[in-house]
């Protein structure tokens, strides 16, 4: 590949005061987080506040060996702390009450506002109240259902402050958010009644109360329901509105938000938490059938949150921050919640839920740059192509944390979009969720980024709580396409099929061979799957499911998921590597490919191509790209079959689901659970126009 070749190094000037300035300074400090983790994290800790001091004996233990053992994690085990205490009352004792902690844009431009830290953690404790008002101690699940409003942060932070365990869900249908409400049988739900998604409007109160139906009819009932009253204090979208009085409400159960919380005492004494009790639970889909809970726990996690937002992004006091993740999404509890509200960070939150209106079902479709508007959920169309830089240039954001698949649909627009708009303030490009392909990278770097600015490819995941791979800007010098190395206290092994470590260059299974603080503990009442999900494949590993390559430089490429490898004619390649080719064609919007069971060949490649506005999908473009991947990779990896794809399957967050696409490349109906995708629609659509032969 050429590109590992190219290595980028960031504007100097910018990076002069930079945390970690230079590789060696990196070293020193990753090896120093390996020998002696007591010293290393033990020196961050004293930056929080405890109210019963971590003991040196029981910093650290563990066991990843499920031949010697239960699986187990325990950090600064003893110690007592509160992290909503650590993130709000510190700061404003340190004398940052007056500082912003939130700008909050709504849907419409036209709506925002701001919070300080001093009027964050009053709101935060009227509602610890109200909670605790409603029976919840200690312990008790409380499932949130929000859009990015401030209430859901102060949601979140309340649990935190009375040690009650806070799980959201975002966008979910109410089958599947019944289904996690059973899961970790939540007593108290938050939600609002409703908000508008550019010209949409999404009756949130009205899922739920779906959702609490099937959960009555399973024998467990929410005993209380706060909404919050969303819908009357925005902008509607021009020619709408929005009548009140239509929230459905029940008496006894359901209760407003505005009701409860003006009159509730603004001072809350924060419930003090073992070190390894549980903080939050966040779902996520696991590769069949039911979702899993990861478990965070409380003082690890702070530590590893605080620690990765503040080097990763090169954080300084008067840094304005931004991560364009919902809340609701692990992203967004680490870096949009968690690590910047540690750092005493000011950040921006952004409601911006996107698509233009439009019809979602198939045949109805006006133009293929309406689907592609219509059913990705996760960029800022609204009101226009340009929101992401709007927000930018109004705020004066110094760190931008995003998606390579919003950068890549935000990339075939046009590149006025972006250069009209004063984005000089930036200095730290973030970029999550997937490897980000070589050609977003270089249009993320040089259009947005104007060739000065650092861009961090973090490689996590929900269970591991923060950043695991990524370079540090202004000291490890980037290659696009690369994750690069290991955040500090974080060991990684590549091992091939037999479990063998591959030592230096070469690709193989990416797993951890030690827990860094902010590692999962455990998935909610299911040990023994957290057990075989994560450590028997590889005993005395943390087994992340990617695939990885290190290069001569050292440098980890994260390959994508371990299932989505091919193998073509005993060829091993990640469909990632197809994909970042295809895209690089100019008529290519965004490119998903499958492996296909193959009689000769074992596998060949199915490709998925949406193509740009102005591009058309004919045979000549066919031709073109089989030749293109022919070309870069080897004539064994000419792709089988390309199939036009106005729009892909996709989560809410963004990922492609592969193996649905797996489904349709065969032909087989059977494709199971797609209670996750944001528009399942677009199945129907690929099975229909699947091309002949294929
Ligand atoms: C999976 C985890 C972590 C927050 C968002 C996703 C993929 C994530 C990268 C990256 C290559 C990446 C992996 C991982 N992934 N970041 N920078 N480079 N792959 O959280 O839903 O738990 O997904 O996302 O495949 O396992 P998640």
């Amino acid at each position: 590949m050429p590109s590992e070749k190219s290595v980028f190094q960031p504007d100097g000037a910018l990076f002069r005061q930079a945390h970690v300035s230079s590789v060696e300074q990196y070293k020193e400090m990753y090896e120093k987080s390996i020998d002696r983790p007591e010293e290393f994290w033990g020196e961050i800790a004293k930056e929080f506040y405890w109210e019963t001091p971590i003991s040196r004996d029981k910093f650290f233990r563990y066991n990843f060996d499920i031949t010697k053992g239960p699986i187990f994690t325990k950090w600064m085990d003893g110690a007592t702390t509160n992290v909503c205490y650590n993130l709000l009352d510190r700061n404003v004792r340190n004398g940052n009450g007056e500082k912003i902690a939130f700008y909050w844009e709504g849907s419409h431009p036209d709506d925002y506002s701001r919070l300080t830290y001093k009027k964050l953690l009053e709101e935060v404790c009227k509602f610890a109240n109200v909670l605790k008002s409603k029976g919840i101690r200690k312990g008790d699940r409380v499932a949130v259902y929000m859009p990015m409003i401030l209430e859901a942060v102060v949601t979140m932070l309340a649990c935190t402050r009375i040690g009650a365990v806070h799980s959201l869900v975002v966008r979910f249908s109410a089958d599947s958010f019944a289904e996690r409400i059973l899961d970790c049988e939540a007593r108290v739900l938050v939600t609002v009644d409703g908000t508008w998604r550019g010209e949409k409007l999404l009756q949130l109160k009205a899922i739920c109360d779906q959702s609490m139906i099937k959960c009555a009819q399973k024998g467990h009932n929410v005993e209380t329901c706060v909404v919050v009253s969303h819908l009357d204090r925005v902008t509607p979208p021009q020619g709408m509105q929005y009548n009140s009085n239509k929230t459905p409400m029940t008496p006894g159960r359901d209760v407003y938000w505005h009701d409860a919380v003006p009159q509730a005492s603004a001072s809350c004494y924060p419930e003090w938490m073992e070190a390894e009790d549980p903080l939050f639970v966040l779902y996520t889909s696991g590769s069949t059938g039911k979702p899993k809970g990861v478990l965070h726990t409380t003082a690890g996690y702070m530590l590893y949150a605080a620690t990765t937002f503040k080097y990763v992004f090169d954080y300084k006091p008067n840094d304005v921050y931004w991560c364009t993740a919902d809340v609701g999404w692990i992203t967004g509890h680490t870096y949009a919640v968690y690590g910047p509200l540690a750092n005493g960070a000011t950040s921006v939150l952004v409601s911006v839920k996107f698509a233009t209106g439009g019809r979602k079902s198939f045949g109805c479709v006006p133009k293929l740059s309406e689907w592609f508007r219509t059913v990705y959920e996760g960029t800022p169309f609204y009101p226009d192509n340009d929101r992401f830089w709007v927000v930018v240039d109004k705020y004066k954001v110094n760190q931008f944390y995003t998606a390579p698949t919003a950068i890549r649909s935000l990339m075939k627009f046009d590149d006025n979009l972006v250069t009209k708009h004063d984005l000089s303030s930036l200095r730290v490009l973030g970029s999550v969720g997937e490897p980000i392909n070589p050609e977003a990278w270089h249009w993320y770097y040089k259009l947005v980024g104007k060739e000065r600015c650092s861009i961090v490819d973090t490689f996590w995941q929900t269970e591991t709580g923060g950043h695991v791979l990524t370079t540090l800007p202004g000291a490890v010098p980037m290659k696009p396409g690369a994750a690069g190395f290991p955040f500090f206290g974080v060991l990684p092994v590549l091992l091939d099929e037999s479990g063998k470590e591959i030592k230096g260059e070469g690709e193989g299974y990416l797993v951890f061979s030690r827990p860094w603080p902010g590692l999962m503990r455990t998935l909610f009442n299911n040990h023994d799957r957290y057990e075989t999900t994560y450590f028997t494949k590889f005993p005395g590993y943390y087994c992340t499911g990617d695939g990885a390559r290190r290069d001569a430089d050292g440098y980890l490429w994260v390959t994508g998921r371990v299932d989505d490898m091919l193998n073509v004619s005993g060829h091993l390649m990640s469909t990632a590597e197809v994909e970042s080719i295809l895209a690089e064609h100019p008529g290519v919007a965004e490119a998903a490919v499958v492996a296909k069971p193959h009689p000769v060949k074992g596998e060949c490649l199915y490709c998925f191509v949406t193509t740009t506005a102005s591009a058309s999908f004919d045979g000549r473009l066919v031709a073109a790209l089989k030749q293109t991947v022919r070309e870069r990779i080897g004539p064994f990896a000419q792709p089988d079959v390309v199939q036009e794809a106005p729009a892909l399957p996709k989560t809410r967050s963004g990922k492609i689901m592969r193996r649905i696409l797996r489904k349709i490349a065969v032909n087989d109906r059977d494709v199971g659970d797609v209670s996750t995708l944001a528009d399942s629609s677009v199945v129907e659509m690929l099975f229909a126009t699947r091309p002949q032969g294929a």
